[in-house]
């Protein structure tokens, strides 16, 4: 079998040392919302990967979903992520920041009170992980058009900051039911001004967001997820095929860094009725494909052309030299779920390399 997997790649003008790439993995380990030593150390251990991606990482206070989960908006978060890039880049490792806001995904806790935001006012059903344990989700606040300028200009803003951090570029997490997610997806998207309604409306914000981050950082500096068929977090659409065909093609043309598709759901399922390649025949620069990839299926994707770069989210997580055992076919430790999202060092940096 071809060994592409294994082999450099351009990528808007950053040379990657290898296809394989580290998903995004939420872990709450940045109390204060601040990354630090402990990060630098995790993702350092991980920079083998030709890219990682940072975990999500929000873009304002607004944004805020989850507990010590880390920021890139304040000096002193850009000083905590500079000890995570300075170790990653020391070790010859890329790495994108992943620039999230979590709209409805969130809790008046997190607010002073106040509700979070939203395309329209649904209340996703399930439970938000606050501080003080699962609370139920609320009712969001309907953001007014007015507001929308706002938004853009935190996402601006953040990609600033990244660079200032020492981000390679950044990722626009526009996936798994978080705020982009909500503006695309009718089941959550009931808006009637011209944020909501056609699907032209409802790829506006992703589109503006892009063109103001791709102005501020260079737009072979991003890159974009997205996640059609995943129903986490509440959600649904309509025509999901039209709907994430037209984003694929909308993105193409801009010269943007890639398109990161999860292409499973959360439980790691496949859509027979959704249709990827479709996508990736859309989109003109590099195509990630994510989603219960094994290194067998890994390099047959990269041979036959059905994608350009594979992410690896838990086994990268339990494996900080995933690429060196993928190459020699070495066993892979296995994710420890217990702790997964918050916790110390243990299951986050002692998982053991060859
Ligand atoms: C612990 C954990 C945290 C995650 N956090 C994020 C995140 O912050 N942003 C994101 O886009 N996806 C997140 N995901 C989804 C992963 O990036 C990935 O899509 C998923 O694990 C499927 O890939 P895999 O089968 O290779 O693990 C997370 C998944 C896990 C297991």
């Amino acid at each position: 079998m071809s060994n592409k997997l294994f082999s450099s790649i351009d990528m808007g003008g950053q040379t990657l040392g290898n296809r394989m790439v580290m998903a995004p993995l939420t872990r709450n380990r940045a109390p204060d919302c601040i990354a630090n030593a402990l990060m630098a150390e995790y993702y350092g251990q991980r920079s083998a990967a030709g890219l990682i991606i940072s975990e999500g990482t929000q873009i304002s206070e607004q944004a805020v979903g989850y507990p010590a989960t880390p920021g890139i908006y304040s000096q002193q978060q850009v000083d905590g992520w500079s000890q995570v890039t300075d170790t990653v880049h020391a070790k010859g490792g890329h790495i994108f920041a992943q620039l999230w806001h979590c709209g409805r995904i969130s809790h008046p806790d997190f607010h002073a009170g106040e509700l979070p935001v939203a395309p329209s006012a649904i209340k996703p059903a399930g439970d938000a992980f606050t501080y003080e344990g699962l609370k139920p989700f609320v009712t969001p606040r309907t953001l007014e058009a007015s507001e929308i300028p706002g938004i853009i200009e935190q996402y601006r803003h953040a990609a600033a900051c990244a660079g200032n951090a020492g981000f390679d570029g950044v990722e626009i997490h526009a996936a798994n039911g978080y705020l982009i997610d909500q503006f695309i997806r009718d089941g959550s998207n009931r808006r009637t001004d011209h944020y909501g309604g056609s699907l032209e409306n409802r790829i506006r914000l992703l589109l503006e967001i892009v063109d103001a981050v791709g102005s501020e950082i260079g737009h072979n500096k991003v890159g974009v997820r997205i996640s059609p068929i995943n129903a986490f977090n509440d959600m649904s659409d309509s025509d999901p095929q039209s709907t994430f065909d037209h984003i694929a093609s909308s993105l193409s043309g801009l010269g943007l860094a890639y398109l990161h598709v999860v292409e499973v759901s959360m439980t790691g399922e496949t859509d027979s009725n959704f249709d990827t390649g479709r996508l990736r025949d859309r989109f003109d620069s590099l195509y990630i494909a994510n989603g219960g990839y094994d290194g067998e299926r890994a390099q047959q994707a990269i041979a036959s052309n059905t994608a350009d770069l594979i992410a690896f989210g838990a086994p990268f997580l339990a494996n900080p030299d995933l690429p060196e055992r993928l190459r020699t076919g070495a066993p892979l430790n296995t994710a420890d779920q217990s702790t997964f999202y918050g916790g110390d060092a243990h299951g986050y940096t002692d998982y053991p390399s060859l």
